[in-house]
């Protein structure tokens, strides 16, 4: 488990200690805060000083913040944290994967992708942009898009190498990303829907089978480039997120953000 806050994770990893059974150093905790790219090429090193191979990659770590706020490289910070972090771990455990016969990249995306309206710089630095309308749930969007994005990109590039690369919704339900302080849009989501949220939502369990069914089910080792939602492939994806020229975009600018020059392929 790789996460921000060591306390919470080893509560929760003692959780999964406790509930499976398993010998207590098969759950492993490592620090990692994925809004920060130096502290996510601190966790790649520990990982590899830990592992030999890696079956399966979860990104799943998310924010939805209602005001502008830089990350520590500069970078808006809701994008920096969904997206970026992701994708330069993404990258440094590739080759760990590639130790795993077949092994899965699973991207926690949202349904909240298909409510932007229109094409997006993913490169916005928040400092020069007079215009910029990135917090709260349009920067939600636009993080949640970059990942779809990356997960198409990273399915084609590494296509015939063992590694599937898929995305994923997995159902709105009331979690702590609803309660980010200073996040108006959500809280106001929250407060007008949220008890319709929790009705028709999920509870946290159920929201997580999804994710629990595409890194476990073996007829998915070989499914790669796919978005589900409800245990199953969906086409529920928007334009933008099926556009091959906005998909190198945002792969090439994101290769920059992270100062990567190596390509997968
Ligand atoms: N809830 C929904 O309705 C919904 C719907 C669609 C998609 N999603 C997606 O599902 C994923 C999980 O969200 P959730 O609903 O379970 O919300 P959550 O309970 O708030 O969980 C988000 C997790 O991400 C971690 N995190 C946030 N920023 C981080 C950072 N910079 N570095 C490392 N970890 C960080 C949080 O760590 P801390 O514990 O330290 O805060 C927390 O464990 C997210 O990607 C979200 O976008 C949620």
């Amino acid at each position: 488990m790789a996460c921000r806050n060591l306390e919470k994770a080893e509560a929760t990893a003692e959780e999964i200690r406790r509930q499976t059974g398993v010998d207590p150093n098969q759950v492993m905790i490592v620090q990692l805060d994925t809004s920060d790219l130096e502290l996510v090429r601190n966790c790649s090193r520990k990982i590899y000083a830990t592992e030999s191979k890696l079956d399966v990659l979860i990104n799943n770590a998310g924010v939805c913040i209602g005001h502008v706020k830089l990350s520590k490289q500069d970078y808006e910070y809701t994008f920096a944290a969904n997206h970026l972090g992701h994708f330069l771990l993404t990258h440094l455990l590739l080759d760990l994967l590639k130790k795993s016969r077949l092994s899965r990249i699973i991207n926690v995306s949202s349904v909240f992708h298909r409510y932007l309206e229109r094409t997006l710089e993913f490169s916005h630095r928040p400092e020069q942009e007079s215009n910029m309308k990135y917090p709260g749930l349009v920067g939600y969007g636009i993080s949640k898009l970059a990942q779809i994005l990356h997960t198409n990109a990273l399915s084609k590039r590494l296509d015939g190498q063992g590694i599937v690369a898929n995305s994923m919704h997995q159902g709105c339900c009331l979690s702590e990303i609803w309660n980010s302080k200073k996040n108006e849009p959500a809280i106001k989501i929250k407060k007008l829907f949220g008890w319709i949220i929790d009705y028709i939502g999920r509870m946290q369990k159920e929201a997580a089978q999804t994710l629990v069914y595409m890194a476990a089910d073996p007829p998915l080792e070989t499914v790669s480039g796919q978005y589900f939602e409800n245990l199953e492939i969906s086409d529920r994806l928007s334009s933008f997120a099926k556009d091959s020229e906005l998909e190198k975009k945002m792969w090439d600018v994101s290769m920059e953000m992270c100062g990567l020059t190596k390509k997968v392929e």
